[in-house]
């Protein structure tokens, strides 16, 4: 395996604007670190599903890469894209990978010991549904047209902090101590998805009310909105076995990474949704810009 020496380190980001990839980057930043985002939009540009460019030219110069997957690395090609990531980043000189990687999916399970097997430094964060699919994710365009519809009303998850995800992620890359594993990690609490409405519904004073749908049901809806096929294939997927109960537990191990108690969900619900607006964006920047937490 390869040795973490004490110098100046440049860190590349894959998926840079992204939900966890910008809080990594912003955490980063803030230590004084050269840190670099890269996406399908930058220059240069990184795309996932691009195989005609070559990832190492891409990867050249930097010793960290911090790994979010797309669309999610429960799908079939994302273990074969994982392989070329890694072969790529050993070409070029890379010697430590922070994985994200998602609970209960055997994809992201080929994935993380391709990453476990790879030679290179690395650590992988197994994480629980983040809150910001609240705010930032699919669910907030749902919340501002006021009816969620998803068929998970009563499966208890451990929501977790995008927050929170990215200070273990530097916690990783920047603490010698943390030792090279797979950290499954969770928020502090097991909520349904109603009791997370009914809270941001109460914060915004705005009308919103939870459905709860069949999955067949979700199907035909994401279908008439126009989602491709293999978007619909990872809804079915994420909302009739990711969250068929298999993870409705905590870990206590993201509190053992950070050294302080997780971010609660009516905290971070207060924090995006406490303008009224439901626009969480603005919100969360301060949030983050005040430094809140490791
Ligand atoms: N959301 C959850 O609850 C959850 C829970 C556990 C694990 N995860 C895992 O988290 C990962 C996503 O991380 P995230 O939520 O931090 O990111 P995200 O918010 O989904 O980020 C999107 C980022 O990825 C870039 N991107 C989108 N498509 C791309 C492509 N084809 N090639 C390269 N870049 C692309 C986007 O920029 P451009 O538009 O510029 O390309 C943007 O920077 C997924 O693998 C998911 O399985 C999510």
């Amino acid at each position: 395996m390869t040795q973490l020496v004490n110098s100046p380190k440049r860190f590349l980001v894959l998926g840079g604007s992204g939900k966890t990839g910008r809080r990594v980057i912003e955490r980063l930043r803030r230590r004084g670190e050269e840190v670099c985002g890269i996406s399908r939009t930058t220059t240069p540009a990184f795309d996932w599903h691009d195989s005609t460019h070559s990832w190492q030219q891409l990867l050249n110069g930097f010793d960290s890469v911090y790994v979010t997957y797309q669309p999610d690395l429960a799908i079939v090609r994302a273990a074969d894209d994982i392989a070329r990531l890694v072969v790529a980043a050993r070409q070029a000189g890379v010697s430590h990978m922070v994985l994200l990687s998602g609970r209960g999916e055997k994809g992201a399970e080929d994935a993380e010991q391709i990453v476990a097997g790879s030679g290179l430094h690395y650590h992988i964060l197994r994480a629980s549904w983040f809150y910001q699919n609240f705010s930032e994710g699919f669910i907030h365009a749902m919340i501002k047209a006021g009816e969620v519809a998803l068929p998970c009303g009563d499966t208890p998850e451990p929501f977790i902090d995008a927050d929170d995800i990215a200070a273990a992620a530097v916690r990783c890359f920047t603490d010698p101590d943390i030792a090279a594993w797979l950290y499954e990690i969770t928020g502090p609490q097991l909520l349904t998805f109603k009791h997370c409405i009914g809270q941001i519904g109460t914060i915004t004073g705005k009308p919103l009310r939870f459905v709860n749908l069949s999955v067949e049901a979700m199907v035909d809806v994401f279908t008439s909105a126009g989602f491709d096929h293999d978007m619909v294939w990872l809804m079915r997927h994420l909302f009739s076995e990711v969250l068929d109960g298999r993870n409705s537990n905590t870990t206590g191990m993201l509190e053992k990474l950070l050294g302080r108690a997780p971010v609660s969900f009516s905290e971070y619900a207060s924090r995006a949704f406490a303008a009224s607006s439901a626009e969480a964006t603005a919100s969360e920047h301060s949030y983050i810009a005040e430094g809140a937490g490791q």
